[in-house]
């Protein structure tokens, strides 16, 4: 696996792995664990080359001590990577990203308001600012993002057919613990009681949808997750909610479609979670 820094190189290494044929992007911010690496064998399985990218995007922290706290391991992320099947790996800097001067922000209307938009402001300007980046400097085919982060997902759908930028975005199925607790860098904040108690961020989404999908009305269901989330020791919880998939607005009532998505602290770390609900057609 090649490994380049910053920005130079990055172009003749690019136009080499293209000459072999489409080229897979996994962008990621490193402390990388099984779903990163569930994101770069899902590339190279639809791919002919695998680029993975770790960047800690200062941008997409509203609060510096979450950035300051965010796990770095470097080494260990380039032999996971290698081992998974990555061809290249591109770490560049914020000095090479956000150059003295630097004054662009991407911003998306509508999808961004809401839910983690709310709770964590300039979040995904700092996102759509940094991967619109990833992508016009590395063009690749297509790009492989987590479902974990739903909103950022469908953030970057967004914002990538607008702009055009030619790239197929393709939304991996969120990799679980054994327990079911969502995979996440952040996981390796929780102290051994927490992760513990984590695990009921799941339980109380798949209780939700249970419940959603037997009829019962939507605003009891969502205040009983929440109630049993706050009786497990989580809080603040920032939201728990019911949305139409694309567009992340709420629902009132069961539709065909919808999504379960969440977001609440357990001591000091912020943990979400999202399912799908679908009715059988
Ligand atoms: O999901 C992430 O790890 C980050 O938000 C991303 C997409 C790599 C942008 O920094």
């Amino acid at each position: 696996m090649q490994i380049i820094h910053g920005l130079k190189g990055l172009g003749l290494a690019m136009s080499a792995l293209r000459s072999h044929g489409t080229v897979a992007l996994v962008p990621t911010m490193g402390a990388l664990h099984e779903g990163h690496l569930a994101l770069v064998r899902e590339a190279r399985a639809r791919a002919d080359k695998v680029v993975a990218s770790i960047f800690v995007n200062p941008l997409q922290f509203n609060d510096k001590a979450d950035l300051d706290r965010y796990p770095r391991d470097e080494d260990a992320d380039a032999r996971k990577l290698e081992g998974a099947g990555c061809d290249l790996l591109w770490m560049p800097s914020a000095a090479d990203f956000y150059p003295e001067g630097f004054a662009t922000t991407v911003h998306v209307d509508g999808i961004t308001e809401r839910w983690e938009g709310e709770h964590r402001p300039g979040h995904f300007d700092g996102v759509a600012t940094v991967v619109t980046k990833l992508f016009t400097n590395t063009r690749p085919d297509l790009a492989i993002f987590g479902e974990k982060d739903f909103q950022q997902l469908a953030l970057i759908r967004r914002f990538t057919r607008d702009l055009n930028l030619g790239v197929d975005i393709v939304g991996h199925m969120t990799v679980r613990e054994e327990d079911g607790l969502a995979m996440s860098s952040r996981n390796a904040l929780l102290s051994s009681d927490e992760r513990t108690t984590a695990v009921v961020l799941n339980h109380a989404l798949k209780e939700a949808r249970r419940d959603i999908l037997a009829g019962k009305e939507v605003k009891t269901v969502l205040s009983g997750a929440r109630a049993k989330l706050t009786k497990a020791g989580f809080g603040p919880i920032d939201y728990v909610a019911y949305v139409d998939p694309d567009t992340l607005e709420p629902l009132d009532e069961r539709a065909n479609e919808g999504r379960l998505i969440a977001a609440a602290f357990l001591g000091k770390v912020r943990l979400i979670d999202n399912f799908e609900v679908k009715l059988a057609a």
